[in-house]
């Protein structure tokens, strides 16, 4: 297959809107410490599973954000884990093996939990904060934020927004002149104050010896009785240092999420954005809505997405395929023209120009060649079939090779496993298997050899031979009208003879 127009990294960079010349000399481009805080229970989720675990778009949430601050040229990342944290450092050691994991043992806030991760951090340079949670920031956000940190020189800048419902976040309160002064956290916050809907995003970058000078004086004289990480911005702010707040337009982008509503809604936001970026690529996508794409697939250009399909993990389609309506492909390789309809594939390769649908269960390991034709109502797994060759109605095909332009009769069985073991069936080339054959594996077919219609076939048929297996037919004249003396069908049979 050629390379996609849009392969899984570049998605990831429209979505993040850099380009690879983004990052420009002279300017603050790099960070030297990324710590994402994850140690959080996700109570509202009420679920087995880590919250930073649960996915959108073939991905979890921390890995979402990791690879949003990846670009960032983070020299270490840390991450502070707490509830489930077996689970959280396993995903992490697959995902981000560089990334050094900090354990929180008691919940003590934001403050707390940055303190524990900066302990042994001795170096000055620049440190992004930021929850594992927010599965929606983008890189180009980020880069944005650092650029002003850079350019206003200050010892930290909270990135803010404004909240259409700003319940529950902490709110930024500016001083006359616009600066920043404080972040107040709901719970503490005033009337006044919580009516103003810029809101904390959780998202800021420090000079790293300022903040740690000012983890030290935090308290927990507070609502929460936590240490709270919002409380450094008032500290730097009362020595003098310049603190800054560095407002984005887009609040989708801060949403976090706590429960299994927000999940679902920043699913839908991704899915657009994904939808978005491929459209804009190239590729038609008949009902965005109706339309599920892992960020984690490749789509060539001039493919067509049909309705109500999902297209997940590592799934490739080359250009100009159709797939859908309502098709899923999971961890496929689709050729350029094929035509996938229907149907449920996973972990599957489908040949340039093949057909398959409507109603195809592909399973692990099937790997049909150029224009291969896969009808209505067939399940196959673990199977290769050669270029040209068709399944086209009602079968089961099951551990087989078959060659090039055969036809595999309706209702043929693959019959593979005999109760105790799985056995191999070979098929040659330009074979007709006749409709209701049941190949008794293991069993091998000739070249150019048939079977007959309805045959239990239980030794191998050599090339161009007939395989025939069933019994042969006898009829008993005239047994109705003995039999079944005064029925409709003697009267239909007496009638007919009759008339001759
Ligand atoms: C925090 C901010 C608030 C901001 C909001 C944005 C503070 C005090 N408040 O509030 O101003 O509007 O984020 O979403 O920082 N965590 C730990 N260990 C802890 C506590 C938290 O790792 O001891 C992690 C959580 O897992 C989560 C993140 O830190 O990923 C934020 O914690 P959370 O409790 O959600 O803070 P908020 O109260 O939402
Ligand atoms: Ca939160």
């Amino acid at each position: 297959m050629e390379e996609p127009a849009l392969s899984g990294k570049e998605i990831a960079r429209k979505l993040n809107r850099i380009g690879p010349g983004a990052q420009r000399g002279g300017e603050l481009n790099q960070l030297d410490l990324a710590i994402l805080l994850a140690a959080g229970e996700g109570k509202r989720m009420k679920s087995s599973r880590a919250k930073v675990l649960h996915e959108i778009a073939g991905r979890s949430l921390i890995a979402h954000v990791i690879k949003t601050v990846e670009p960032l040229a983070t020299k270490e990342l840390r991450v502070v884990v707490g509830a489930n944290k077996e689970d959280v450092i396993q995903h992490l050691n697959q995902i981000s093996p560089s990334a050094k994991t900090i354990y929180q043992e008691v919940r003590g806030g934001t403050g707390h939990a940055v303190k524990l991760a900066l302990a042994g951090y001795n170096s000055s340079g620049t440190v992004l904060i930021c929850a594992g949670d927010t599965p929606l920031l983008t890189s180009a956000t980020l880069r944005e934020l650092l650029k002003d940190h850079g350019s206003t020189g200050a010892s930290a800048t909270v990135l803010t927004t404004h909240m259409p419902d700003p319940s529950g976040y902490g709110r930024v309160l500016r001083e006359a002149n616009g600066d920043l002064a404080e972040i107040v956290e709901e719970k503490d916050a005033t009337e006044i104050q919580k009516q103003t809907s810029e809101i904390n995003s959780g998202v800021y970058i420090f000079a790293a010896t300022d903040l740690i000078a000012a983890l030290g004086k935090i308290g927990k004289n507070n609502a929460q009785q936590e240490e709270y990480l919002t409380d450094v911005i008032g500290i730097l702010k009362s020595e003098g240092k310049k603190v800054s707040a560095f407002e984005t337009p887009d609040f989708t982008e801060i949403l976090g999420i706590n429960d299994r509503s927000q999940l679902s809604q920043a699913g839908f936001i991704m899915n657009a954005r994904i939808c978005d970026a491929l459209m804009q690529s190239g590729v038609t996508i008949t009902d965005p809505m109706s339309t599920w794409i892992d960020i984690t697939s490749e789509i060539d250009i001039d493919v067509t997405i049909e309705p109500g399909s999902a297209i997940k993990g590592n799934t490739k389609i080359g250009s100009a395929a159709v797939i859908g309506p309502r098709t899923t492909l999971i961890n496929c390789e689709v050729g350029a023209q094929a035509r996938v309809f229907e149907s449920h594939c996973e972990s599957s390769k489908i040949g340039e120009s093949a057909q398959v649908g409507p109603y195809t269960h592909l399973r692990s390991g099937t790997v049909l060649a150029e224009q291969v034709r896969v009808g209505s109502f067939v399940e196959i797994k673990n199977s290769t079939i050669g270029v040209g060759s068709k399944v086209p109605h009602l079968s089961y095909v099951g551990d087989a090779s078959i060659g090039t332009q055969t036809n595999i009769g309706a209702a043929t069985v693959i019959v593979n496993y005999d109760g105790v073991e799985k056995h191999q069936t070979v098929i040659g080339d330009h074979v007709r298997i006749g409709s209701d054959s049941m190949l008794v594996a293991p069993v091998s077919i000739g070249d150019g050899a048939y079977t007959a219609a309805g045959s239990v076939i239980t030794e191998d048929v050599p090339a161009g031979a007939l395989g025939i297996g069933r019994a042969r037919q006898s009829n008993i004249l005239g047994w109705v009208l003995k039999r079944r003396k005064g029925s409709k069908s003697a009267e239909a049979a007496a009638k007919k003879e009759g008339s001759k």
